[in-house]
């Protein structure tokens, strides 16, 4: 079994989530080899839910950036490779949506991960959109 926690991302071990997002594929799209970004995206995430093991070992993170009340940036989740397919992303969305149950969640899928979100009931928004560079003009 395993459990979910909300927790402050300043706390956690960065080599322990390191890990985590390697185990967990999700690394091969987040700048996990640059230590001092990866620290200041976990201590600046607002809302993180970690899932542990019966042995505290970690296995899931939720890492979100939220007002609270009315939007959360669900920007990474990642399920450890040899617990995927259990329930634990659910449960660690499900913990995401608990802490800030007013807010809508909003996120860009990996590709990966495409088809499992409306497996878990997110509706696809039909004028999503990003802002990489400068604004033209
Ligand atoms: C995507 C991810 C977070 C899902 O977590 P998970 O714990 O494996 O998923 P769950 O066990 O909660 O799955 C819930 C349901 O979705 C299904 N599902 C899981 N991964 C899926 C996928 N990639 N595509 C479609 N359905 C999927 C499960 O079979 C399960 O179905 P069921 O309820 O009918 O039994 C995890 O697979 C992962 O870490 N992937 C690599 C990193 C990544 O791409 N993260 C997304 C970043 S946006």
């Amino acid at each position: 079994m395993w459990s979910c926690e909300q927790v402050i991302g300043a706390s956690l071990d960065v080599t322990e989530v390191a890990a985590l997002y390697r185990a967990s594929t999700l690394a091969d799209r987040r700048p996990v080899e640059d230590t001092g970004r990866f620290t200041t995206m976990l201590a600046g995430a607002g809302l993180v839910v970690t899932a542990r093991d019966g042995d505290g070992r970690l296995i899931g993170i939720a890492r979100s950036l939220t007002d609270g009340t009315y939007a959360t940036y669900l920007s990474d989740l990642a399920v450890d490779v040899a617990w995927q397919g259990k329930g634990v992303g659910r449960d660690l969305v499900r913990a995401t949506r608990q802490a800030a149950p007013k807010a809508k969640l909003i996120l860009l899928a990996a590709p990966a991960a495409v088809d499992y979100y409306p497996h878990i009931g997110f509706e696809r928004h039909h004028s999503a959109w990003t802002l990489v560079g400068a604004p033209t003009g």
